[in-house]
C-alpha cells in the first residue's frame, strides 16, 4: 500500500503541533470576539482543513461562508489581479469579518479580497492564517491571526495542496524536490 508519507521529504509540523496552535487561535479570536459574532470567511479550498479545526476552538456566537478565488497568471508570474470563481451567499455590510486562508504567501490574494470585501462595508476584517512564509511577500498584508512562520520551502498537508494531492494529511509535510520534476 503506498503511503503519502514517502513522498515528503520532512515533517514540518505535528498533528499534536497544529492542534495544539489552532486550540491557542480560537481561544485568542474568542477572547478578541466576545459580544461581536464575527463571520468567518474561508478561503476555498485550502481553508477547509484549518477552518473546521479553528471554529470548533471558537466559543463565541459566530457565522461562516466560502468563497473560491484563483489567480490570474500562472506559478512564477502573477498579475495581481484574482478571479472570484465563488463569492459570498450573505450580506457582510456592518459585520466583523475574519478571513480564513490556510497560508499567506506573497499575499496577493489576501491583500486583493480584502480589498474587495471591504468595499462590503463590513465593520472590521481581520486575516487567521494557519501559516505565513513572509520571505515571499509582495503585497503589503498582515495577518493578525498567524499559526506558524515558515521558510520558504513548498509545503502540503493539512488542506494544502500540489495539483490537487496531499490535502489530506494531517500533518505539514515538505515535498521531496523530485515529486516537482516527474
Ligand atoms: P498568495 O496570493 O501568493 O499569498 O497565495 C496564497 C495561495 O497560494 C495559498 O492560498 C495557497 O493556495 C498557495 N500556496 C502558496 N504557498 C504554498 C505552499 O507552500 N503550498 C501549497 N500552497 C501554497
Ligand atoms: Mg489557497
Amino acid at each position: 500500500m503506498r503511503d503519502l508519507r514517502e513522498d515528503m521529504a520532512s515533517i514540518l509540523l505535528t498533528e499534536e503541533e497544529i492542534h495544539q496552535r489552532v486550540r491557542e487561535l480560537g481561544q485568542e479570536i474568542s477572547r478578541d470576539y466576545e459580544d461581536k459574532e464575527p463571520i468567518f470567511i474561508g478561503v476555498l479550498k485550502g481553508c477547509f482543513v484549518f477552518m473546521a479545526d479553528l471554529i470548533r476552538q471558537v466559543t463565541v456566537p459566530c457565522s461562516m461562508d466560502f468563497m473560491a478565488v484563483s489567480s490570474y497568471g500562472n506559478a512564477t508570474t502573477t498579475t495581481g489581479a484574482v478571479k472570484i470563481n465563488k463569492d459570498l451567499s450573505q450580506d457582510i455590510e456592518g459585520k466583523h469579518v475574519v478571513i480564513v486562508e490556510d497560508i499567506l504567501d506573497s499575499g496577493v490574494t489576501l491583500h486583493y479580497l480584502t480589498g474587495y470585501l471591504g468595499n462590503r462595508k463590513p465593520a472590521s476584517i481581520s486575516i487567521a492564517t494557519l501559516l505565513d512564509k513572509p520571505s515571499r511577500r509582495k503585497a503589503d498584508v498582515a495577518a493578525k491571526y498567524c499559526g506558524y512562520t515558515v521558510p520558504d520551502a513548498f509545503v502540503v498537508g493539512y488542506g494544502l495542496d500540489y495539483a490537487e494531492k496531499y490535502r489530506n494529511l494531517p500533518y505539514i509535510g515538505i515535498l521531496k524536490p523530485e515529486i516537482y520534476s516527474n
